[in-house]
């Protein structure tokens, strides 16, 4: 699938990519994971799916996601990331980031949705996740793509002790939520284009 003209492309993340995350992870996370973790993903754990979003330089290299990105390099800016591990047709996502100030403009949900869409291409059966019970932005958006509560881990995060909410996209695999799901990203390829267009117009 291919979206031209928008302002962000997401593609595979690679090793070089890692300090634009790390700046990304602290920013985001209280609790951030080491580059080493990251290092490790990329280079030791074939079950692991990593993207990273950058700002378009360029509209004639436009490409939306998992497109070729060939001859554009790294020059364009980081602007967010996720990643998911894929065990026994589930496919958990790890984490998800964008840059304090590229939210709000749908980069979460286009990454969200690459990581959706990179599992029905695996063919999962589920999708899960855990998120803060007091995270109610990312809850939100994962509620958007049908992801609902199915557990709760008490005291899960160290840093706070926090309870994790367990919640599961259990339908990816029916035609229904496919359909549903081509709907939301027409309309979010749509208002990343209006956003590129209005953007590019300045
Ligand atoms: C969660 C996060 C990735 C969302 O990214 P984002 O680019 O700001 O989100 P988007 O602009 O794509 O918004 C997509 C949806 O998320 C929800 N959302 C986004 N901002 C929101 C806000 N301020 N309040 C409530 N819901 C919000 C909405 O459902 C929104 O859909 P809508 O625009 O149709 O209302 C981002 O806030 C982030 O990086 N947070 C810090 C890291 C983090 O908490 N990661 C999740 C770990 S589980």
């Amino acid at each position: 699938m291919e979206y031209r003209g928008l302002l962000y492309r997401v593609e595979p993340m690679r090793t070089v990519d890692i300090e634009e995350v790390m700046a990304i992870e602290r920013l985001s996370f209280p609790n951030p994971w080491p580059a080493s973790a990251y290092r490790y993903e990329l280079e030791h754990n074939p079950r692991a799916h990593y993207y990273v979003a950058r700002s378009q330089p360029a509209p004639q290299s436009s490409l939306g996601w998992g497109g070729n990105t060939r001859g554009v390099g790294t020059a364009s800016p980081l602007v967010g990331y996720g990643g998911f591990w894929y065990v026994a047709e589930e496919a958990h996502i790890s984490t998800i980031a964008v840059h304090p100030e590229h939210r709000g403009r749908g980069l979460g949900e286009l990454l969200l949705a690459s990581m959706i869409e990179k599992a029905i291409s695996l063919e999962a059966a589920e999708v899960t996740l855990e998120v803060r019970v007091s995270n109610q932005v990312a809850q939100e958006l994962y509620r958007k793509y049908a992801f609902h509560q199915v557990g709760r881990r008490r005291g899960y995060y160290t840093d706070n002790h926090e309870d994790a909410l367990l919640m599961s996209l259990g339908e990816v695999r029916r035609s229904s939520y496919r359909q549903r799901f081509e709907e939301r990203l027409e309309k979010l390829s749509y208002r990343l284009r209006a956003r590129s267009e209005a953007h590019r117009a300045r």
